[in-house]
Formats: C-alpha cells, structure tokens, sequence
C-alpha cells in the first residue's frame, strides 16, 4: 500500500513552500500550519460573502450555506451523526468553559466529577470550579508505573453518584494515547457521561465520535490545519439537556445557537471545511481505494499519517534513548498505536529553556514549560526544570528534519 504522498502535503501550506533551508517547525502541538485552502475559503467568505445570516437576501443566504458547510464537513471529519452537533467557538478553553457552566445548574452537593490530573488546565479548571456548588471533584492520576491514565485507577474512583468523567485522549506533553473508547464505556456502564479533550489527538489520528460513544469532545482547529478557532461535539441529546448560554428568549432547542452566543465567527467556520477536503484529496493519493466514501479517503489520509509520524517519532526517539544524559518523559516507544510524535524530555543538569535557546538560532522552532498542563509538570516534579523540552511533528514534517533537530540537540548538549 503507498505511503504518505509527502510532497503533495507540503504542497498544500504555504509555509512550507519557502526556504529549503528554513525554518524547520517543530511546535506542531502548540499550533499546526495552516492549509492554503483554508485561507482561501476564508478570503473568499469575506469578499464575497461577508454580511449578517439569518436575512432573506440572496448573499445572507450564502453566507448561511457556508456556515452549514464548515459545520457539515466538520460533522463528517469527526463521525458526527448530524452537523448541528458541531458547536463552533473561538477556543477550545472557551469551550469547555461553556459546557461547564451549562451543565452546572443541574449539578449539586453530592454528585460528583472525575477529572484527570494529566490533562491541559483547559480541561480541569472549569470542573474543578463545579466545587463551589458542592460537587465533588475525584482527580485521576498518573499511574507512575505505565506513565499514562489506566483505567483500573478509575474505577474505584466511580460511584453511583458520578455524574460525569472528564479526561483528554492524548495529553499535550508526551503524547500518549488514552483507550477513549474502553473509557467511556466504563464511564456509561456506570451512568456517567464523558467530557474528552482531543486537542493534542485530532491533528494525527482520525476522530470517530459515534465509534467511541463519546458524549462530548472538543479539539482546536488550529492545532489540525486550520485557523484559531474550535470545536465542541456533542451528542444531540446531551445538547439539548444544557442550559442555555445566550440571550433569555433563546428556546433550548436552538442547537447549537443556544451554546454560540453572539454567533460564532463565520469566516473561520467556513474555512475549517477546507480541511476534511484536504483530507479527502490526501488520502486519495496515499492508498485510499477510488471507490470509497469521503470518510474511508479521510481514514486512509490518517492510516498514512500514523505510519509516517511513527517515522518521525522514531528517529528522533532513537537519539534521545541513546543518551544517559536525557530522560524521556513518557512513552520511549515510538509505535502509533501507543502515541503521537509530541515528544518530551529532560536533560540532566541543564534547565529545559537552555537547551531549547541553543536550538533557537539553528531555525528550529521547539519550546520548553508546562503547557499549560501544570498539575502534570508539578506531578512530575519537572516544574523546577522549567519543564520539558518538547518537540512535536505534524505529518508535513519530514525524515530531514527529524534528522535536523537530532544534529542540532547534539550540538546544543555539547556546550
Ligand atoms: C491538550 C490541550 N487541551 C486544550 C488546549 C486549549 O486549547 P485552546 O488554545 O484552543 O483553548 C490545549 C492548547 O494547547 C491543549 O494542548
């Protein structure tokens, strides 16, 4: 079966297209580079169809289709069952904050809340701040041994009182892939509903929110190919059970409106359907069978990306495992099934931003810190390293550049 067809990826961002000897971008965690085709339907939707939906004018309607477009090709992106489950909103943080505060008027003393320590502060302080109406908020945490969340820790952590499970699929740090769908499973069988953050997962695997039976998912598109902005899934049903978050005279029912207040912002809704397209087109040219069904191309884009990170993931693996000097922090294994290519690691004796200021000047752009997943760091005790260094690939990085940070680490550490 072929493999990535790389050079038509990096055809696809204009970033990329520059300088061989550029820069080499290896923040892809904190945010991917954007599709030209993405900026085009922006650029489109603001000249030709820049005004308020909703009127009964030829132009307002269009920008209404293109509206439903971005959310249609969302819907099928991620397996949802209809597009008025995609909610869109400008951040993923904005949007868990949402959903918190529209669960919590049927939240009270005496039910309780599983949060998972790993997890970006996105995701575990708008649940923590259920506590001041008397919920019960149990954290879920890292099991040393296996370096990831496992699910027989969250079981006694489970009670008839648990209204809902809150973890992140793939924390931002070290990339570990969490069994989402063995989770919410056991989150069901229990009566619980689930919250999952896929921020750091949907740029490299393919989403399936109906397979995994999630209740509710949110991811960043600026992280998969797209502009700053972001998208809640939620069942319908679970939709429609949340308190409304815009004006008084909004009638439950108005899905996803009723969790949009103030509209969310058109131009980037529509861009965002240029990235299932490029999907499509991807996976067309890297095994998908001609006869198969926009979400199998999608699928074998993803199958594509996975072998090909793994790759990436690999070589530079190899490198850090090779050296007394650096710890991996989290899996040491590059295999897709058990993690995506955001890699992280401490080095004896050295701050994590001094390693990573050596690497500046070599156009290599990696950071260093908590991202924002603190509670992990300081779990970890890594906060008084100022953190990890970390380097994290998307699927239009290339063997050469993997091979680029490898001779630039090895330089930065003999100084
Ligand atoms: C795992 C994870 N969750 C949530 C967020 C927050 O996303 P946003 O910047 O869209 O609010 C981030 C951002 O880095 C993240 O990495």
């Amino acid at each position: 079966m072929p493999g990535l067809d790389l050079a038509f990826a990096r055809s696809q961002f204009p970033a990329l297209s520059g300088d061989p000897d550029g820069w080499v971008f290896l923040d892809n965690a904190g945010g991917s580079q954007i599709l030209g085709s993405v900026i085009d339907r922006i650029r489109d939707y603001l000249t030709t169809s820049n005004v308020q939906i909703g009127a009964s004018y030829a132009v307002s309607m269009l920008a209404a289709e293109r509206l439903r477009e971005g959310q249609a090709k969302v819907a099928e992106l991620i397996n949802a069952a209809r597009p008025d489950e995609v909610v869109f909103g400008p951040s993923s943080t904005v949007m868990i904050q949402t959903v918190a505060r529209a669960m919590a008027p049927r939240l009270g003393p005496g039910d309780e809340v599983v949060v998972s320590r790993i997890d970006h502060e996105a995701n575990i302080g708008p649940w923590v701040g259920l506590q001041a109406q008397g919920v019960h908020v149990k954290f879920w945490d890292l099991n040393r041994a296996s370096m990831t969340l496992e699910t027989s820790d969250l079981e006694p952590l489970l009670s008839a009182r648990t209204r809902l499970v809150v973890f992140t699929q793939t924390t931002n740090i070290f990339g570990a892939i969490l069994p989402v769908a063995e989770i919410t499973a056991l989150a069901h069988e229990r009566g619980a509903e689930v919250f999952v953050d896929g921020v750091a997962f949907a740029p490299h695997r393919l989403v399936d929110v109906r397979g995994w039976d999630v209740d509710y998912y949110v991811f960043s598109l600026y992280k998969v190919f797209g502009p700053h902005h972001a998208v809640l899934y939620g069942k319908y049903e679970r939709l429609l059970a949340l308190a409304n978050q815009s004006h008084h005279f909004v009638p439950a029912d108005r899905i996803p409106g009723k969790l949009q207040p103030g509209n969310p912002n058109y131009e980037l809704s529509y861009g965002a359907s240029a990235i299932p397209d490029y999907l499509v087109a991807l996976g067309a040219r890297s095994g998908a069978s001609p006869e198969g069904s926009r979400r199998e191309h999608i699928a074998a884009a993803f199958d594509a990306i996975a072998d090909h990170e793994e790759m990436l993931a690999e070589r530079v693996l190899a490198f850090l495992r090779s050296r007394p000097d650096i710890r991996i922090v989290g899996p040491a294994v590059s295999s897709g099934e058990v993690r995506v290519p955001t890699l992280s690691f401490v080095v004896n004796g050295r701050r994590s931003g001094s390693v990573v200021r050596a690497i500046d000047p070599m156009k290599i752009g990696i950071r260093f810190g908590d991202f924002y997943s603190r509670r992990l760091v300081e779990d970890l005790g890594l906060a008084g390293s100022e953190g990890v260094v970390r380097a994290s690939f998307a699927h239009y990085n290339t063997g050469e550049e993997a091979d680029r940070l490898v001779a630039a680490l090895t330089t930065a550490l003999a100084v």
